[in-house]
């Protein structure tokens, strides 16, 4: 099949060079002729272990293209793929669909025969029948149908994730558009992984229902774990105990310092948004935004509690930024309110991250980065472990001892058994765990 995706950023990058693995052939349009010709030369513009690899084959095989006009890649398209992003608006927290309702404006000047355009970005409820509308205003002739297919792809796992997905679901009422659904889909509902056909608003619904209850599931265990904190329980063995339940599940009950990301913060803000239009508030997800977003800044109190109280003058060394491991993605990630805070209390901070260094500097001040995990430990006062990298779990604890003026540690990721941390003379804070 013929598939073109408008927007070459992350679902777009990551969906097109999946479709072309399957043995489609794929155009991945954007407007930013930089990327473009970046991603001819084979240069990915996001990290994602095993894109490059991905991209780099299947250009190689001729089966992926990179383009700036859309024009030709959606003329011969079977399937549209609308990838574009979907940031909030400022102010009101809705969903900015500018960038949506202008690709369905270029795709509409552009298709010839019957094409399924598809909304891949995260889009409220109701997206599909406005593209449908915008389409059908400017070519009032043409043979198609829109059709919601949200992703459910991690960060840092989007392969795996697209090619071994827990559902695929599409969003239509047209028979004929499922058909094209499932031929795109074939290799994957091949191996066993559901295909769920709803109409295109249940699907669109699906897509914030899901987010917004692991963002609940997070910020329940979040207060669980402050709970433990209190009455001397122990956070991952209640989340153990509970998970066990399949009725619950053991997915995402891990604490930690709050949720961040490009997602479950600006689709639950959405989601609110949505409700409170509908007249059907949803007050369950209103209140994990609000105890999300506290509880970033509570985490650099934290910090300052197992300083003794006080950072001024004080140099704290934090390893992990990213929002969390294998990406370089800062959005909405917690370092930033930690950093924030201890810094608003006077500490000086030295940071080390394996890959968010870069998008790090565009939102951080007066942070010196160094070049690995000893050299930020090198004479700070306390660690804080806010990112829970690989690298990270496994540091000589010894020499972080020597290094350190003081032998703090903040875990806010559990990644050392406190016992372990203790005996061998660290003052160690973790999250709903006893001391
Ligand atoms: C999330 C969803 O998991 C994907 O299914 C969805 O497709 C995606 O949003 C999206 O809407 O595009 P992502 O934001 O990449 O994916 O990252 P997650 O792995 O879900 O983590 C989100 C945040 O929750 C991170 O800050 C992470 O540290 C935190 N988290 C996650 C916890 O604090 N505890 C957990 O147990 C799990």
């Amino acid at each position: 099949m013929r598939v073109t995706m408008i927007g070459a950023g992350y679902v777009g990058l990551v969906s097109g060079a999946c479709f072309a693995d399957f043995g489609h052939d794929v155009t991945c349009v954007d407007k930013d002729p930089a990327k473009i010709e970046a991603l001819k030369a084979g240069q990915i513009p996001i990290f994602e272990p095993g894109l490059a690899e991905l991209v780099a084959n299947n250009v190689r095989t001729g089966r992926l293209f990179f383009d700036t006009d859309l024009t030709e890649a959606v003329r011969s398209a079977d399937a549209v793929f609308i990838a574009v992003g979907t940031p909030s608006r400022r102010g009101d927290g809705h969903a900015d669909l500018s960038y949506v309702h202008q690709a369905a404006r270029e795709i509409a000047a552009a298709i010839d025969g019957y094409t399924v355009i598809v909304t891949k970005s995260t889009v409220p409820v109701g997206t599909g029948d406005a593209v449908e509308a915008i389409i059908r205003e400017v070519r009032p002739d043409a043979d198609f149908a829109v059709v919601s297919n949200p992703e459910f792809l991690r960060e840092g796992a989007a392969i795996s994730d697209f090619k071994r997905p827990d559902r695929i679901v599409v969003g239509t009422e047209d028979e004929r558009a499922a058909e094209v659904m499932r031929a795109l889909y074939r290799p994957l509902y091949l191996n066993q992984s559901p295909l769920i056909v709803t109409n295109r608003r249940t699907a669109e619904l699906i897509k914030y229902a899901a987010n917004a209850f692991l963002a609940t599931k997070i910020t329940f265990i979040n207060e669980i774990a402050d709970l433990c904190e209190k009455v001397g329980a122990n956070v991952q063995e209640v989340a153990r105990g509970i998970g066990l339940d399949n009725r619950i599940g053991g997915k995402f009950l891990h604490a930690g310092p709050g949720y961040g990301g490009s997602c479950f913060p600006k689709d639950t803000m959405a989601l609110v948004k949505i409700a409170q239009d509908a007249d059907s508030p949803v007050r369950i997800v209103e209140t994990v935004s609000a105890v999300n977003e506290v509880r970033k800044r509570a985490m650099g109190r934290k910090v300052i509690a197992a300083c003794g109280g006080n950072v001024s003058g004080k140099t704290i060394a934090v390893l992990g930024l990213t929002f969390k491991p294998n990406t370089d993605d800062m959005r909405e990630a917690p370092s930033i309110a930690v950093i924030r805070t201890l810094q608003d209390a006077g500490a000086a901070i030295r940071a080390y991250d394996p890959e968010g260094i870069d998008q790090a500097r565009l939102v951080l001040d007066d942070v010196t980065y160094t070049k690995d995990a000893y050299s930020a430990i090198d004479g700070a006062d306390a660690l804080v472990i806010v990112t829970e990298w690989d690298a990270f779990r496994a540091l000589d604890l010894d020499r972080v001892k020597a290094l350190l003026r003081q032998p703090v540690m903040v875990d806010l990721r559990n990644i050392y058994p406190p016992n372990d941390l203790l005996r061998r003379g660290f003052t160690y804070i973790s999250i709903g765990r006893p001391q």
